[in-house]
């Protein structure tokens, strides 16, 4: 007979209860299950290219297993692989690291993790300017300390102020979280903006700068700038970034961060415990990608292209519809229109629309498009549309979401 306790004395860990779980895949599973459903659903709410990792690259992970290269790596990840990053970060960034201030992740997810884990406490803040990545907030709290959102303007293009970072730092603020090109807002600080932020990091001395460049390669017409690389912030800024979104390599799973050594020490040892290394073959694949950079970028250009000319159409019909304002991002591959004079109307359904979850919901299982709420990201007054889609599919969508806001009253 079973001895198990019952389920109300089921408890979890009180961090772990505090988590809220991912918008972005709750949005994307209702719409694959209305697909499953025969309905003919487009999700513009996946964060991934929609083009396949490049040949080389695939070609050198195939290599890697042909040649039996299976085994565990170095925790940190394997050398060739950190002298190739320390390579790319001296030659594209400015930033002068060894290959032991490199450590290689699942993902540039587990970087930032592990890089809010090893650094914030209980007690401690991290500032995480909003529209934020989803993630930011829930690793905060798995951590033990406290996320606060540091609301930025549309007029500002989702940029933070020195103003408005100098006024939000307080004695608690541990982590200053910097996303540029942003997720879920596209915007890119351009040199000037960073260097008037650097200036204000650079008289608190106790907050480090976790600074988020997963979308480096994804921008059009602005210049990525490293937060890391201005002067006076050296051994404050962990500069996380991967291989995911530049080298349409999100299932492959590989991320690095970079920092001055006790903090890639303290994250290693999180990572020795966790997970040990991303997987042999990836790293290859990492290697590949790295050598790609430097000897023919076609197929990144190619996607920038495709990237750029989407966003274009995007940004141009949105705009154009009565009451949504959308500002144009220079980077990434979403858009994080307005959408508030909606929030008070009744669909002919009579479904009534009060915010951003209700809009998608309405948008999804009555126009049969799926974008993702702002609340998730920390504006409510918004939705993000990812243009990671063909170009048809767009074209299908927005005439789906200007019909959809046409008929609400
Ligand atoms: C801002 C931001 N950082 C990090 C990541 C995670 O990237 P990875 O696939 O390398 O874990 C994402 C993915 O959506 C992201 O949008």
């Amino acid at each position: 007979m079973s001895t198990a306790p019952a389920a109300a004395a089921l408890r979890f860990n009180a961090r772990v209860a505090s988590m809220q779980p991912s918008a972005t895949l709750g949005m994307s599973a209702r719409a694959k299950q209305l697909r499953r459903e025969g309905h003919p659903v487009i999700a513009l709410s996946a964060g991934e290219p929609d083009f396949v990792t490049p040949d080389f690259i695939r070609a050198a992970a195939i290599q890697a297993i042909n040649d039996g290269f299976t085994g565990y790596t170095e925790n940190l990840g394997m050398l060739p692989l950190r002298e190739a990053i320390c390579e790319k970060l001296a030659r594209d960034n400015g930033l002068r690291f060894e290959p032991n201030q490199i450590l290689c992740s699942n993902g540039a997810k587990q970087s930032v993790a592990l890089a809010i884990n090893a650094l914030a406490d209980a007690g401690d803040e991290v500032l995480i300017p909003a529209p934020y990545w989803v993630s930011y907030p829930e690793m905060t709290r798995l951590a033990g300390a406290t996320p606060v959102a540091l609301p930025t303007t549309v007029e500002g293009h989702y940029r933070v102020t020195p103003e408005a970072l100098e006024a939000a730092i307080t004695d608690k603020t541990r982590i200053y979280l910097h996303c540029s090109p942003s997720n879920p807002t596209g915007s890119v600080y351009p040199r000037e903006e960073l260097e008037a932020l650097a200036e204000v990091l650079r008289r608190h001395e106790d907050v480090f700068i976790v600074s988020d460049e997963i979308y480096e390669y994804v921008v059009f017409d602005a210049e990525h700038v490293s937060l890391g690389a201005f002067a006076g912030l050296e051994d404050r800024v962990i500069t996380v970034n991967g291989f995911s979104k530049g080298f349409a390599m999100t299932g492959w799973r590989l991320g690095y961060l970079a920092a001055d050594l006790p903090i890639v020490k303290a994250c290693a040892k999180i990572q020795s415990q966790f997970t040990s290394a991303p997987c042999s073959i990836t790293q290859k694949a990492g290697v590949a990608a790295l050598e790609m950079l430097k000897t023919d970028r076609t197929p990144m250009d190619e996607m920038l292209a495709a990237f750029r000319a989407r966003r274009d159409y995007v940004l141009g019909r949105l705009n154009a519809i009565d009451g949504v304002v959308c500002p144009k991002p220079e980077g990434a591959f979403y858009l994080f229109p307005q959408v508030a004079p909606y929030y008070s109307t009744t669909a002919p359904s009579g479904r009534a629309i009060t915010n951003s979850e209700d809009l998608c919901y309405y948008l999804l299982e009555e126009h049969n498009v799926a974008l993702v709420p702002g609340h998730a990201f920390g504006d409510p007054a918004g939705v993000r549309i990812s243009y990671a889609a063909a170009m048809s599919d767009l074209e299908t969508a927005l005439d789906r979401i200007e019909t959809g806001l046409g008929q609400l009253r």
